[in-house]
């Protein structure tokens, strides 16, 4: 399939097919496709400068910090271009942190199973799943996994040399697992004590997907680090690592850096996409819909014997079912909708943030003929 053209909720592919999007090309369309006041500040930045060196200051740059650090506990951003730059950055500056500043010389990360954290070779190591490491030996030292949601065995795996704590609110790609509250709580007391930096891979799930502009807000988590990619430019890609004060020395003229990073280009992007993101309260909205879409799709499956749990929070929602959900990703496609996989049984829903109820209601009820349709076929088999 060749998309081709994108408006709000809908897509089309070069046959002229209309598509409604609730993947969002995998969360990054935050604000739907070709988000007017995004276009309109890009559009203007193509007239004006595309790119200067960070060797000079770059005052959208500075916006982009500054309205970020407003609305968030940040202090500190450092602009990248990808979700796997942005966590890459937050692993460099949690191990120069305890080199430089708290001179504790520890370097290692923990981080959980099921976690997805990119694909450099420090991020795919982060990363809690064999799968993207095969073949890629030999992986940087320095990693340690334990169970998600397991305070026993995050305990039991801190010691003197642990750095930083790496998570994600809502593991995304490991199958839309939420964090437990009191999982959430222990693991910023576990931290506090024991000068264990806590690092919040917000790649999936910030720029307001779950009902809050970054997901740590709902746990009320202070993350000394935290990182954003995916909707921070509405498609133009970007990252960023966002950290607290005590972070800011950490990283000294020269020891890190981006050619691209921050350039006017993409922080047009970025000032579009926070601007409208918060004059439109995209977060609030997006909890609203959740809820919606929450309840819509657990009234209309609950008689659907191929579905086993239905969660998430805001709009990235998991529909787990009792088999691979490949075939079902095919047939919505075949019946105009469009979402994805998270692991091989789980239908991830992500939707723009404005999505409206008529859409939701139209996306709910293709779901339903298509599981219902495996169903009645898993049923006719045995
Ligand atoms: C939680 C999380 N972290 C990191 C990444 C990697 O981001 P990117 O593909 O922009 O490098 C992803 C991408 O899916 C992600 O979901």
């Amino acid at each position: 399939m060749t998309l081709v053209k994108g408006e709000g909720s809908r897509l089309w592919d070069d046959q002229g097919n209309m598509y409604l999007d609730f993947m969002s090309g995998i969360a990054v369309t935050n604000l739907g496709h070709a988000p007017e006041r995004v276009k309109t500040r890009v559009q203007q930045q193509l007239d004006t400068l595309w790119h200067v060196s960070n060797l000079f200051r770059i005052p959208q740059q500075e916006q982009a910090a500054e309205l970020l650090a407003a609305n968030t506990c940040a202090d500190a951003v450092f602009f990248c271009n990808s979700g796997a730059e942005a966590n890459e950055a937050a692993i460099k500056l949690a191990r120069r942190y305890h080199a430089k500043v708290a001179q504790t010389g520890r370097s290692e990360i923990i981080t959980f199973e099921q976690s997805f954290h990119g694909r450099t070779l420090a991020t795919l190591t982060a990363t809690g799943q064999d799968k993207v490491k095969d073949g890629f030996a030999p992986l940087p030292a320095g990693f340690r996994y334990v169970p998600f949601n397991d305070i026993a065995a995050l305990k039991a795996a801190v010691n003197e040399n642990t750095a930083a704590i790496m998570l994600e609110i809502v593991q995304g790609e490991g199958g839309v697992l939420p964090i437990k509250a009191s999982f959430a709580a222990e693991v910023a007391q576990l931290c506090a004590a024991n000068g264990i930096l806590l690092i919040v891979d917000e790649v999936q799930t910030g720029m307001g997907r779950t009902g809050a502009l970054f997901a740590h807000e709902h746990y009320g988590l202070k993350p000394d680090i935290f990182t954003a990619a995916k909707g921070l430019g509405s498609g133009f890609p970007v990252g960023a690592m966002l950290a607290q004060e005590h972070l800011r020395e950490a990283f000294g003229p020269g020891s890190h850096g981006s050619t691209f990073g921050g350039n006017p280009l993409a922080m047009s992007a970025v000032l579009g996409t926070l601007e409208t993101m918060l004059e439109d309260k995209a977060a609030v909205r997006a909890a609203e819909k959740g809820t919606y879409l929450l309840n819509a799709l657990r009234v209309k499956l609950s008689d659907v014997s191929a579905v086993k749990d239905i969660r998430g929070i805001g709009l990235l929602i998991g529909i787990e079912c009792h088999e691979p959900v490949s075939n079902m990703i095919a047939d919505a496609q075949r019946a105009g909708l469009l979402f994805i996989s998270a692991g091989p049984n789980v239908i991830r829903l992500l939707p723009n943030l404005l999505v409206t109820e008529e859409d939701m209601d139209e996306a709910v009820d293709i779901i339903h003929t298509v599981l219902a349709k495996r169903s009645a076929a898993v049923t006719t088999i045995s």
